[in-house]
């Protein structure tokens, strides 16, 4: 089955195709093309990603993107000279009506454009920011009346617990996706969530814990700010972190370790909720107190943020496999291209009773790979049922588990 899907939740225009077959039992994929266009110079003189320039950015990006992954060659990309006339194109104007930017790339280009050889289309519903998923449903409604294909709605969240399965983002080839046993855990770690999830059989979940405040990606976030550091904080965080690992074998250690110890919120609080806000308080404490930082200090903080999220997000985890007898380990989010979570993960799972299912990195960020995948498993368990569903809406805080 080829899918292409389309995701716009957040700061990333992201359009994929993908071929998926197997079934349950043993699932392929081949990523025919995927694209994946970063909106992060718009929003970072902001300091964080802006909603509506999100939406106006992924109003230019998404007609190039679709021809542009369209012209591979196994989609037989066909450019007509003449219009083929659509009848659809008024009830088109209906669903673009509120980003005239894309109707009118739309009207320019779809048109012109031979149906591509794909079965579905699908497009994430959400979580994320309700003027981003709008314009990238509204989009993906157009061109589904347009050339007449099924419309599948997916949760982002499941997205990115299947990115860890699929071994090589970079691979064109069919590749066998990494196996599944039940029960699994999967652990979720992004912008704007935190979360331990039960997952009992396909397609099933039952959340077991959460952040209470911030999630772990915005902890960081707020942390670099609180640094000065650019944004996307995260990564900053991260390379800050690893350079006072690289120095911390000099005589000269820019902090007395007694006075900067930060806490590790909730880890004997004997349930896997999380929380994150009083972290970055205790961050913002410290700076206040030392004053100016030289580069020395803002990375030894940076480690000791990072040693503290790593230790609580580790050991909740761990005792959440133990406590559900969890046969794999799926982890997925931004945060997951934290090397330093990445490594403790791996570790702790090394001589472990289960697998541990990790995204490659370039998966592990928004991307709409992880969407089509999840779509071919949302088809599989409605195989008897309808399909296609036009009928829905954005939605901002769409959860996974109720
Ligand atoms: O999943 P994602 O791309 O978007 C959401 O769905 O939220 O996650 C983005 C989050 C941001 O908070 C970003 O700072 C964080 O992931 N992030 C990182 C790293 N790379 C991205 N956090 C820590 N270390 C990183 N290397
Ligand atoms: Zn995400």
């Amino acid at each position: 089955m080829k899918i292409l899907a389309i995701e716009t939740s957040c700061d990333e225009t992201a359009l994929s195709v993908i071929e998926a077959s197997g079934g349950f039992r043993a699932p392929q994929i081949k990523i025919i093309a995927q694209v994946v266009s970063s909106q992060v110079s718009i929003h970072a003189p902001w300091g964080g990603v802006v909603p509506n320039l999100a939406k106006r950015e992924h109003e230019k990006n998404l007609v190039p993107l679709l021809a542009q992954i369209l012209k591979t060659k196994s989609l037989r990309f066909n450019f007509f000279k003449t219009r083929n006339d659509s009848k659809h194109l008024t009830e088109v104007e209906k669903i673009l009506a509120k980003e005239p930017d894309l109707l009118r790339e739309f009207l320019k280009n779809i048109p012109h454009i031979k149906p591509p050889k794909i079965d579905v289309i699908a497009v994430t519903q959400g979580p994320g920011l309700e003027p981003a998923l709008w314009t990238g449903i509204n989009f993906a409604k157009a061109l589904a009346l347009v050339w007449q294909k099924p419309l599948v709605p997916i949760n982002h969240m499941e997205g990115h617990i299947f990115s860890s399965i699929i071994p090589k983002a970079s691979s064109h080839q069919t590749q066998k996706l990494e196996g599944i046993k039940f029960p699994a855990i999967a652990l979720l770690v992004s912008g704007g969530h935190t979360e331990l999830i039960l997952v009992k059989n396909w397609l099933h979940y039952k959340l077991i814990g959460r952040t209470r405040d911030d999630a772990v990606g915005e902890a960081f976030d707020k942390v670099a700010r609180i640094l000065e550091l650019p944004y996307p904080g995260g990564p900053q965080i991260s390379e800050l972190a690893t350079s006072a690992i690289e120095t911390s074998n000099t005589d000269h250690y820019p902090l007395d370790p007694r006075h900067h110890s930060l806490p590790r919120p909730m880890l004997h609080s004997g349930d896997f909720d999380f929380s994150f806000s009083g972290l970055k308080t205790a961050v913002l404490y410290l700076v206040k107190k030392l004053g100016k930082l030289d580069k020395k200090q803002k990375a030894q903080i940076a480690k000791e943020f990072q040693d503290a999220v790593v230790e609580v997000i580790t050991t909740k985890t761990l005792s959440a496999m133990e406590k559900y007898h969890a046969k794999t380990l799926l982890v997925g989010g931004g945060v997951i291209a934290n090397t330093a979570l990445r490594q403790s993960l791996i570790d702790a799972s090394k001589d472990a009773p289960w697998s541990l299912s990790i995204p490659d990195l370039m998966l592990t960020g928004d991307n709409s790979v992880m969407i089509a995948l999840a779509t071919y498993f949302r088809l599989l368990d409605r195989r008897n049922k309808k399909t296609s569903k036009n009928n829905f809406g954005a939605v901002g805080n769409l959860s996974l588990t109720s």
